[in-house]
């Protein structure tokens, strides 16, 4: 593998944060064609690359300085943030800008029968979630203990399915709690989208084309406000 001299910015292939995610780059005048078949997507007027990957794999690849910008969910990068303290990986970024979409919280729900107090209700009872670790951290904090259910996907279903008693997943509009017969009890972390900057030393080409797009992001976010 050979250094590129072209940005890499890592974007979320499909999900909340995608469409956003491109919008914003399209609106400081980088101008690209996504190919929804590839992987990389070349710009055609400045020398970026961009990586159309999962959600989750976006913090690591920053961190790790694989690419040099990702587009990601503050949940998605305290998770991996988390995970990485406890391995005793590096989990180096720098936060360029907080953004004005992907706005979603995580939080604890139940199946409507379930008579919810307070988070102790869950004591000993089985939580399904996608993010372990910042579940653990909300429910160490208030000293009550639970049983793990570690699902990737369909989050939603576990409790009707017999996997687990409550769940820990994202909400925004609460269309999928409402559509699967759950209720939000408890909101343990606000998240939105933000663009995040790996720390390994970059060249100052690099670097001023990174300053440029930034500068633009905060005129255009600026302007809609
Ligand atoms: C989240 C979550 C729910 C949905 C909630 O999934 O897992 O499925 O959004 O949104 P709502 O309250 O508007 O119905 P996400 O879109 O992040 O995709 P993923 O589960 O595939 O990662
Ligand atoms: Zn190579
Ligand atoms: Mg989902």
């Amino acid at each position: 593998m050979s250094e590129s001299n072209r940005l890499r910015i890592a974007i979320q292939k499909s999900g909340r944060l995608s469409k956003e995610s491109l919008k914003l780059l399209k609106s400081c005048g980088v101008k690209f064609n996504i190919n929804e078949q590839r992987l990389i997507a070349h710009a055609d007027n400045m020398p970026i690359d961009l990586l159309r990957v999962r959600d989750d794999d976006i913090p690591g690849l920053v961190m790790d300085g694989v690419v040099d910008l990702g587009f990601i969910g503050e949940n998605v990068l305290e998770e991996e943030q988390i995970e990485r303290e406890m391995l005793g990986k590096p989990a180096l970024f720098n936060k360029l800008r907080q953004l004005d979409f992907g706005a979603c919280r995580l939080s604890l729900a139940v199946p409507n029968e379930f008579n919810y107090q307070d988070a102790s209700s869950l004591e000993g009872l089985r939580i399904a979630t996608s993010y372990p670790n910042l579940l653990r951290r909300y429910m160490q904090e208030k000293g009550i203990s639970y049983r793990d259910c570690m699902l990737k996907g369909s989050v939603e279903v576990a409790p009707r399915a017999g996997l687990s008693d409550g769940i820990c997943d994202l909400v925004s509009t609460g269309a999928t709690l409402e559509a699967n017969g759950l209720y939000e009890t408890e909101v343990i972390y606000r998240s939105a989208a933000c663009l995040i900057q790996s720390t390994q030393a970059q060249d100052p080409d690099k670097q001023a084309l990174i300053d440029k797009i930034l500068s633009r992001i905060n005129g255009v976010v600026r302007a809609k406000e």
